[in-house]
């Protein structure tokens, strides 16, 4: 590695540090106490993001798990059942937070590209008998991260949405990277939110800032999971000065995720061209590196590239990925394009055994 290079990260779009701009936001941030409902910048932050959303009501939480875990508990009664995608983060990342927090049965269904679709739901309902748990929440991901940042298609998450509506389930929507579906697609987050009871979106990931996520929904709903959020130790006082962040976020850093997303297809395209890699076309930041090649050993890949300055994830026994974010430009991609050239190059040029 050039020591006078910086190391590429693309471990994660959480890995972004505060721009100077919103480390002057943060600086200047007027505040109060949140939990005397006293901090006028998380107010704003709340009664912004709510009017995006088109729901009465937004609470901020300080993760993205902690807003999901609080939906779940407040749509649901101890002893429901909770249909998921296998690999939502909510089934797979989050240590049986829906069992442990809520007292739920996950029902996780595989699927092939993260959407749950409505013969899903017709499928895993059973005859309401008391002898069985009743499922009465359904979750969608958007985008999903297991699946490579993958965009669940409005039509198909509306129809998925009235066909659980119809049935008295009701949908929470992990849009943790909501904010790159709807720069992907151009549709307004307010018509994905429409088609959940709540949405919970995170600041902290593609937009840049260092912590903080929101809930959206009812008044009564976020009413109920400002009492949980509080019960669970998420009350925050002078938060203002994260809130700041994530409004300076809002207001700067939504529109360019296009670049993210852009840099992701030039990643994706440079890596298309190195043999013995296979990689997934992307629709957002999240590029998927499968080894093909039975000598690329992903503990000996991952060694080889931060060796050269670059920092992917592993994601299963022959998956790396690589997220784009605001701290990475188009040297940097370049530049993990030719040390993972460079690697795969190295380690086929051993013989398979
Ligand atoms: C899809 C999704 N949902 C929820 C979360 C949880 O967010 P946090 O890390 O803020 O708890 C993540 C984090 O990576 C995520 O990718």
């Amino acid at each position: 590695m050039n020591p006078t290079e910086p190391v590429v990260d693309l471990r994660s779009d959480t890995v972004t540090r505060p721009t100077p701009e919103m480390r002057r936001a943060i600086a200047e941030a007027v505040v109060g106490d949140d939990v005397y409902g006293d901090d006028p910048t998380v107010k704003e932050l709340e009664r912004r993001v709510a009017a995006l959303a088109g729901k009465e009501a937004a609470l901020f939480v300080p993760s993205g798990t902690m807003g999901n875990q609080i939906a779940v508990k407040c749509l649901t009664t101890p002893g429901d059942e909770v249909l998921l995608e296998t690999h939502s983060h909510i089934n797979f990342f989050e240590q049986g937070g829906i069992a442990a927090n809520s007292g739920c049965l996950s029902h996780p269904v595989e699927t092939e590209r993260g959407m749950l679709a409505p013969e899903d739901l017709a499928a895993a309902l059973r005859a309401d008998d008391d002898h069985v748990a009743r499922i009465t929440l359904a979750c969608v991901e958007n985008t999903h991260n297991w699946h490579g940042g993958t965009v669940a298609p409005l039509d198909r998450v509306r129809e998925l949405s009235a066909a659980a509506r119809a049935r008295g389930v009701r949908v929470h929507l992990d849009g943790a990277r909501l904010w790159n579906a709807s720069v992907a697609t151009g549709v307004p987050i307010r018509d994905w939110a429409a088609t959940a009871d709540t949405v919970m979106m995170c600041f902290s990931k593609g937009l840049g800032a260092p912590i903080g996520s929101i809930l959206v929904g009812e008044g009564a709903t976020i009413g109920a999971a400002r009492r949980v959020r509080k019960r669970w130790g998420g009350g925050m006082r002078q938060v203002g000065i994260l809130a700041a962040a994530c409004l300076h976020a809002l207001d700067h850093h939504f529109e360019r995720l296009a670049d993210d997303h852009r840099r992701a297809r030039a990643l994706a395209a440079g890596i298309g061209r190195i043999p013995g890699l296979r990689v997934v076309e992307p629709e957002t930041n999240i590029v998927m590196i499968d080894l093909e090649h039975p000598a690329l050993d992903r503990v000996a890949a991952l060694r080889g590239l931060k060796a050269r300055g670059v920092l992917v994830s592993p994601y299963g026994s022959r998956r790396l990925r690589a997220v784009t974010h605001l701290d990475v430009d188009d040297a940097g991609i370049g530049r993990v394009v030719e040390a993972l050239e460079a690697v795969a190059g190295e380690l086929t040029a051993v013989p398979a055994r």
